[in-house]
C-alpha cells in the first residue's frame, strides 16, 4: 500500500517536471521560492469575489490557481473582508463593497484596472476594480504577473489601460485546418466537429490571449474561401465566440468579396449595387444574431489576386465602406488593409515598395469613421528590416491601425529564435515627422491626433502544436504582441524580460541571460539574412519563403523574385529609391525624405533599401561595401553562437525537455545563419568581382546553392 502511494507520488513529482513542455506557457504558476513567497502570502488570504459572472469567475479561478501554485496556498473564499490579506475583486456594479469605497476609476476607462492596496474595515486589503468585468481580468492578471515577475503587492496604487481598442490576432487558418505561414502544427478550430464538440483548447487559448490584454480573434484567412459566410459556419463561428466570450476575445472573420456571387446566387458583388448591399446587410444581420458581439470584418482586397470592389470599377474605399455601413448599426468594425499592390507583369516601372501609399493614401478622409486602414509596419511585406511604411504619415483623416507579423514567415519560420518585439519597439517609436518632430508611429496609431478608433492586428503564430507556437521562445513573440498592443510605447527589453521571468523563473543568470539572447536574435538575424536592409532574398520557386534565393528570377512577375529586390549587378547592390531612380524616398516627411534620398545622409542600415551602392563604397567604418556586406554576414553567424553559448549556460537551471528542444533549434538556425551567408556572398561575388576578405570563403560553390530543393537548409 506504502509503495503503492510513493509511486503515485513519484509518477505526480515526475508527471509535473515532465510537463515542462510549454503547453502553460507564460501562465505557468509554479511555486516560488519560499523567501519570495513569504512576502506574498499574508496579502492573499483570502478571496473576495462579489456577484458571479463568467468574466468575474474567469478571474476569480485564475487569481485561486495562479496563488495556489505560486504561493502553494490557495486562497479562502470569503463573502466580504473580515481579516488581512483580502484579495477584493470586482466592478461597482458587480460589488457593492467596491462600489461603497467609490475609488476613482477614470483613468481605468472601458476596459483598464487599478490595483490599490487599502485598508477595508480595518484590514488590510488589495483591490482589483474595474469600470469593466473584463477589466476586472485584466486587472487579475496584471496581479498575478507581479508576484511571477518578483515585484511587489504592497502599497499598489496602479491604474492601467489599453492604448489600443482593437488588439486582434489574426488567424491565417483555413477550413481545411491548413494554417498559410502557420509553423506551430495544424489550425486551432477544428470546424469539423464544431459547434457540438467544444475541444478545451478553445478557452486555453483565449485565456492566454486575455493575460496579455488580446480582444480580438480575425478566425480565418485574409485569402479566404466564402464559405466561412455560410450558415453551417456562422453556427461554428458562434460557438467558438461562446468559448472565448468569458475572456473577452472577440470574434472577427474576413469577408470573401465575392461571397454575394459564391455563395448568395447573385450575379454580381459591386458593393453599391443594392442587391448586393442587401445580401450582406442579411448576412451581418445573420452574424449578429448568432453573436451579439462580433468584432467585425477584416479585409484584404484587390491584393494578391484576392477579389475586390476594383473588380467592379469601384475604389478601395467604396469596398470598405460598404461593410462599414452595414456594420456600424451592430458596433462592428472594419479592418481594411492597406497590403495592396498592382501587378507589374514582367517590367521593373512600379516599385512594389510604393504601392500601398501610391494606391491607398488618395482615400485618405474618404473612409467611414468605424474603418480602420490597416497598414503593415513596413512598405513590403513583413521583411526582417524594413523603414516603417510611410502611409502612417500620410493619412492624417483617417483611423490608421498597425499589422505586425508574430508568426515569422520571413524571419526565421518556425526554426529561428528571433524575437519580434524588438522589431514592435523599432516600428512604434519611428517618427514620421507627420504632425512635427515626435510624431511617432506609436502616437499616430494610437490616435494621439484626433483619430477616434484605434487598434492593432498580429499575423498568430499558433496552432494546435502542444506548446501552441511551435518553439517555446515563439512563445515571446505572442506576448510581445499583445503587450505591445495595450501599450505601443512599452520597450521590448522590459516585456522580453516579463516574459522570461514568467516562462523560465526569476533565476538572475536565466533572466539575464534570456533577455539577453531575445534582444540579440532580431539584430543577428537581420545581419545574416538581411544585412545593410538588403531585402526579400527569401523568395523561392516554391513559395515557402525559406531560406537564401538572391539569384531567383520570377518567370511571371518582377516583384515576386530576389533579384529584382537586390538588383546585384557589377556596379554594386540595393534599389534606388532616390530621386535618380523610383523616388519612393519622398513619400516620407521632411526631414526623412530628403535624408533618405541622400546616399551620404541615408542612416546606414537603410542604405540598400534605398539606393544602390557601389561594391567599392565606403562605410562609416572603412570599409567597402564589398567587405561590409561580408562582415555583417559573418557577425550575424556569430550573433547567432554568442546566443547558444548564452543558453548552454544555462544547462541545469532550465528544466531538460525546454532546455533540449530549444538548443536543437539553435543549432538549426546556426545552419540557416551558415547558409545566408554562404550562398549569398557565393552569389553577389559573381557580380562584385572582388575577393572575399579576412580568410573567408563559402564552404560551396555557388551551383551547389542553386540546386538545393526548396525548404532544405545544406548540412552544415
Ligand atoms: C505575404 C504572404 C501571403 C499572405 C500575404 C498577405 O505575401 O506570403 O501568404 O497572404 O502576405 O499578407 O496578405
Amino acid at each position: 500500500m506504502g509503495r503503492v502511494f510513493l509511486a503515485a507520488i513519484f509518477v505526480v513529482f515526475a508527471g509535473r517536471a515532465m510537463a515542462e513542455d510549454g503547453h502553460e506557457v507564460w501562465l505557468r504558476y509554479h511555486a516560488l521560492p519560499t523567501a519570495q513567497a513569504a512576502q506574498y502570502l499574508p496579502l492573499t488570504t483570502t478571496l473576495v469575489a462579489g456577484r458571479p459572472s463568467p468574466t468575474l469567475d474567469a478571474a476569480a479561478k485564475e487569481l485561486r490557481q495562479g496563488i495556489a501554485g505560486l504561493l502553494r496556498r490557495a486562497p479562502a473564499a470569503r463573502e466580504r473582508v473580515s481579516s488581512g490579506g483580502a484579495v477584493v475583486i470586482g466592478t461597482p456594479a458587480s460589488s457593492p463593497l467596491i462600489a461603497g469605497l467609490h475609488l476613482d476609476l477614470t483613468g481605468a476607462g472601458k476596459e483598464g484596472f487599478v490595483l490599490r492596496s487599502l485598508s477595508i474595515d480595518g484590514h488590510k486589503a488589495t483591490v482589483i476594480a474595474a469600470n469593466s468585468e473584463i477589466g476586472v481580468l485584466y486587472g487579475a492578471f496584471a496581479f498575478l504577473r507581479r508576484m511571477q515577475t518578483g515585484q511587489t503587492i504592497d502599497g499598489l496604487a496602479v491604474t492601467d489601460a489599453p492604448r489600443l481598442m482593437v488588439r486582434a490576432l489574426d488567424h491565417w487558418d483555413n477550413l481545411d485546418g491548413s494554417i498559410e505561414r502557420g509553423y506551430a502544427g495544424a489550425s486551432l478550430w477544428r470546424w469539423q466537429t464544431l459547434p457540438a464538440y467544444r475541444d478545451p483548447r478553445y478557452r486555453e487559448y483565449a485565456r492566454i490571449d486575455a493575460s496579455i490584454g488580446i480582444n480580438g480573434a480575425v478566425l480565418n484567412n485574409v485569402n479566404t474561401s466564402a464559405n466561412s459566410l455560410t450558415a453551417g459556419y456562422i453556427e461554428k463561428t458562434a460557438a467558438l465566440a461562446e468559448e472565448f466570450r468569458p475572456y473577452g476575445v472577440h470574434v472577427w472573420l474576413t469577408p470573401r468579396f465575392t461571397a454575394p456571387q459564391e455563395i448568395g446566387g447573385l450575379k454580381t458583388s459591386d458593393p453599391l449595387d443594392p442587391q448586393v448591399r442587401a445580401w450582406w446587410k442579411a448576412k451581418v444581420e445573420e452574424i449578429y444574431k448568432a453573436i451579439p458581439d462580433f468584432g467585425g470584418f477584416l479585409v484584404k482586397a484587390n491584393s494578391e489576386g484576392q477579389p475586390g470592389p476594383q473588380d467592379y470599377g469601384r475604389s478601395h474605399s467604396d469596398g470598405a465602406n460598404m461593410y462599414a455601413d452595414l456594420l456600424a448599426p451592430h458596433g462592428g468594425i472594419v479592418m481594411y488593409r492597406a497590403f495592396v499592390y498592382d501587378d507589374p507583369g514582367k517590367d521593373w516601372h512600379l516599385d512594389r515598395v510604393a504601392e500601398a501609399y501610391r494606391i491607398i493614401k488618395p482615400f485618405d478622409g474618404q473612409f467611414r469613421a468605424n474603418v480602420l486602414v490597416q497598414e503593415k509596419e513596413g512598405p513590403l511585406d513583413f521583411q526582417p528590416r524594413e523603414p516603417f511604411a510611410p502611409l502612417f504619415g500620410a493619412m492624417p483623416k483617417s483611423n490608421m491601425a498597425v499589422e505586425f507579423p508574430v508568426t515569422k514567415e520571413y524571419t526565421g519560420q518556425g526554426v529561428d529564435l528571433t524575437y519580434t518585439g524588438f522589431m514592435y519597439e523599432q516600428i512604434y517609436k519611428s517618427d514620421t515627422y507627420a504632425h512635427g518632430p515626435g510624431s511617432t508611429v506609436a502616437k499616430i496609431v494610437m490616435g494621439d491626433y484626433g483619430q477616434t478608433l484605434t487598434g492593432s492586428a498580429g499575423v498568430a503564430n499558433v496552432g494546435n502544436d502542444r506548446n501552441w507556437t511551435g518553439s517555446i521562445f515563439n512563445q515571446a513573440n505572442w506576448y510581445a504582441y499583445g503587450r505591445f498592443a495595450w501599450n505601443p510605447q512599452s520597450s521590448a527589453r522590459a516585456v522580453g524580460e516579463e516574459w522570461a521571468r514568467q516562462t523560465f523563473g526569476n533565476d538572475p543568470k536565466v533572466v539575464s541571460s534570456v533577455v539577453g539572447m531575445l534582444m540579440a536574435s532580431w539584430p543577428a538575424m537581420m545581419d545574416y539574412q538581411a544585412p545593410i536592409s538588403l531585402t526579400f532574398q527569401e523568395l523561392d520557386s516554391a513559395n515557402t519563403h525559406y531560406g537564401p534565393w538572391p539569384w531567383l528570377d520570377s518567370p511571371r512577375r518582377s516583384d515576386w523574385a530576389d533579384v529584382y529586390f537586390n538588383r546585384a549587378d557589377t556596379t554594386g547592390l540595393g534599389v534606388d529609391r532616390s530621386h535618380t531612380g523610383y523616388n519612393t524616398a519622398a513619400q516620407y516627411n521632411s526631414p526623412l525624405k530628403e535624408q533618405f534620398d541622400d546616399i551620404r545622409t541615408t542612416p546606414e542600415e537603410f542604405l540598400l533599401w534605398f539606393h544602390h551602392v557601389p561594391w567599392d563604397w565606403r562605410m562609416k567604418s572603412g570599409r567597402t561595401m564589398w567587405e561590409e556586406l561580408q562582415f555583417t554576414y559573418s557577425r550575424g553567424v556569430k550573433g547567432v553562437e554568442a546566443i547558444q553559448k548564452d543558453w548552454n549556460g544555462l544547462e541545469g537551471k532550465i528544466d531538460g525537455e525546454r532546455f533540449t528542444a530549444v538548443k536543437q533549434y539553435l543549432v538549426m538556425q546556426h545552419r540557416d545563419a551558415v547558409w545566408f551567408r554562404d550562398a549569398s556572398l557565393a552569389y553577389f561575388q559573381t557580380f562584385a568581382k572582388r575577393p572575399f576578405t579576412g580568410g573567408y570563403k563559402p564552404k560551396y560553390p555557388l551551383e551547389y546553392y542553386r540546386k538545393l530543393p526548396p525548404n532544405t537548409a545544406p548540412p552544415e
